[in-house]
């Protein structure tokens, strides 16, 4: 059973970081070097006893048993039946993997070969819109078959050679047309991404844009490509089988871009870059399932993340990638971290007995140090943060503002452990001339406490296979802390429940049915929004 008073007691007599530092093989023994990836995690309260204490959850919880599970194909997804086996999308040469008596690879690599040759096929203009070649793509899918390919996309632009691509999520109308707008129907392709082909949104979405086409195009239909592992569903839409990539229920939906939810990401940088992308998380996996835990960067991870989580009581926790393009990285991980590890019960059914996974939140910098800094470095909650940065930009003539970047990531770190003290606050109170009172008044407001943890993951520069090693380190840490919880990570039952009322809501906000039986609130809403339109 994992108890974290231990930890706790040793959190809360923990030596400030600032200190720790001054033993001179802290760096090297508080940092993981894997792959040209570095993780530093020396600027945290942790030190050597507290990360024996640590480590020591992973053996109560038999993490490596169940890491190995998971490998394996056994059905680690017990509220569900499933194994969890989006590793296998990725891991090419790993040979059998069996799954209730069948061996799923050969499936999975023939998906891949035909994703590659349709791929092939758009990007060359061998497969044809009824106005020629293909110049955009329109992928339709939400949460875990909208924000991988959306933010892998776009970290990716560099390598971006293929048609431009487009991503439609939301139910809200505005997202749609915000995108149909900038499409040619003649020329576009639409890839409906959604693993039960039921999703209201994405169905709902689907239907708006084969109207859309219908409009200029003959066959619609033949613009149409779909994702799921649904064939039934996806015959029924009406979309050829040719175009059709399936999967199995072995891959969670946040866990799915390495498969063909990353179709568009496929289109969009071409079929090697995409090996290279699913080639830095096969270089993970085996790292994960390989390296002893103390130099193992997913356990590490996670176990800072525990240490912050359950040790220290930080509710929350920042990603914040300083690389402009992994601008939708901290959505991703809201997704990964907060479905997965979200949960109110241990996997045997029982309450919890403490807090389950931490609140993920985040934004690239330097964009959030002016926004909401100010409350990770003054504001009176710790917010560990998770530090990304590379030493080279894609952009060599524009280098220096890459060192920029750098030098404002290394300042965010070192300020949030550093802090600065009330009698450097005085000094610099007084040199603006204030005196007295007035003075030791101006100082307070300029005291960062410091002590502050944050970790920072460095490489030489965003490409896919870094791409790959960096989505799926988080995938393990995100096991591992799901593990040591003792949580099932890979279902999603909180999502069900709203979505079950808003179905039953709908009649009642169209007006088929009157507000009979709803509570007060909810009424009076419906019948504002009613009288406003609805
Ligand atoms: O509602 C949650 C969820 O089931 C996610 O887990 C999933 O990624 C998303 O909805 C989309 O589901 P689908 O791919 O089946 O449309």
């Amino acid at each position: 059973m994992i108890d974290f008073n231990a930890l706790k007691t040793r959190a809360a007599a923990a030596k400030p970081i600032v200190a720790q530092l001054e033993d001179s093989k802290r760096v090297p023994d508080f940092s993981i070097m894997q792959d040209g990836l570095l993780f530093d995690y020396s600027k945290t309260t942790i030190d050597r006893d507290s990360r024996d204490l640590l480590l020591g959850l992973l053996e109560t919880a038999g993490v490596a048993a169940k890491r190995d599970a998971m490998f394996g194909g056994t059905a680690i997804n017990e509220t569900e039946g499933r194994a969890v086996l989006h590793t296998a999308l990725r891991n090419l040469n790993a040979g059998p993997i069996v799954v209730d008596g069948e061996d799923i690879m050969p499936s999975i690599l023939e998906t891949l070969a035909a994703m590659e040759a349709f791929a092939a096929d758009v990007r060359t203009g061998a497969y044809q819109g009824q106005g020629g070649t293909i110049t955009d793509v329109i992928n339709i899918g939400i949460g875990g078959s909208d924000l991988g390919p959306v933010m892998a996309v776009r970290a990716l632009s560099p390598y971006h050679d293929g048609p431009r691509c487009h991503f439609v999520s939301n139910i809200d109308p505005g997202d749609v047309a915000e995108v149909l707008k900038n499409c040619d129907p003649i020329r576009t392709l639409v890839i409906v991404a959604s693993k039960t082909f039921t999703t209201i949104e994405t169905m709902t979405n689907a239907r708006t844009v084969r109207d859309w086409m219908a409009k200029s195009v003959s066959d619609p239909a033949a613009q149409f490509a779909a994702i799921s592992s649904d064939l039934d569903k996806t015959a029924e839409f009406g979309i050829a089988a040719e175009r059709v990539f399936g999967f199995g229920n072995y891959v969670g939906g946040r866990y799915s871009v390495w498969g063909p939810i990353g179709l568009s990401v496929m289109l969009a940088v071409g079929a090697a870059h995409f090996r290279d992308f699913l080639a830095g998380g096969a270089a993970m996996d085996q790292h994960f399932r390989d390296a002893p835990w103390q130099e193992n960067l997913p356990a590490m991870l996670a176990l800072v993340g525990l240490w912050h989580s359950h040790a220290c009581d930080y509710a929350t926790r920042a990603v914040l990638p300083y690389d402009n393009r992994l601008g939708r990285l901290p959505a991703y991980f809201q997704q990964l971290e907060m479905e997965s590890n979200g949960k109110g019960v241990s996997m045997d059914g029982a309450p919890l007995p403490f807090h389950s996974g931490a609140v993920v939140w985040g934004e690239p910098g330097t964009n959030g140090q002016h926004a909401f800094y100010q409350l990770i470095h003054q504001g009176t909650r710790v917010i560990p943060c998770e530090f990304m940065i590379a030493a080279r930009a894609h952009e060599p003539d524009l280098q220096y503002q890459q060192e920029l970047l750098i030098a404002n990531c290394l300042a965010q770190s070192k300020a949030l452990m550093e802090g600065r003290g009330m009698d450097v606050a005085r000094k610099i109170a007084a040199s603006k001339g204030f005196t007295g009172d007035e003075c030791e008044r101006q100082a307070s407001h300029r005291v960062f406490q410091g002590n502050r943890p944050s970790v920072t993951l460095a490489y030489e520069m965003m490409t896919p296979f870094v791409l790959g090693q960096i989505i799926a380190l988080y995938e393990h840490r995100v096991f591992v802390e799901g593990v040591v919880l003792g949580i099932n990570s890979f279902d999603q039952w909180g999502v069900e429940l709203g979505k079950e009322l808003a179905t039953g809501l709908e009649p009642v906000v169209t007006g088929r049915q009157s507000t009979d039986g709803q509570d007060a609130s909810t009424t009076a809403l419906v019948d504002f929004l009613r009288g406003k339109g609805a």
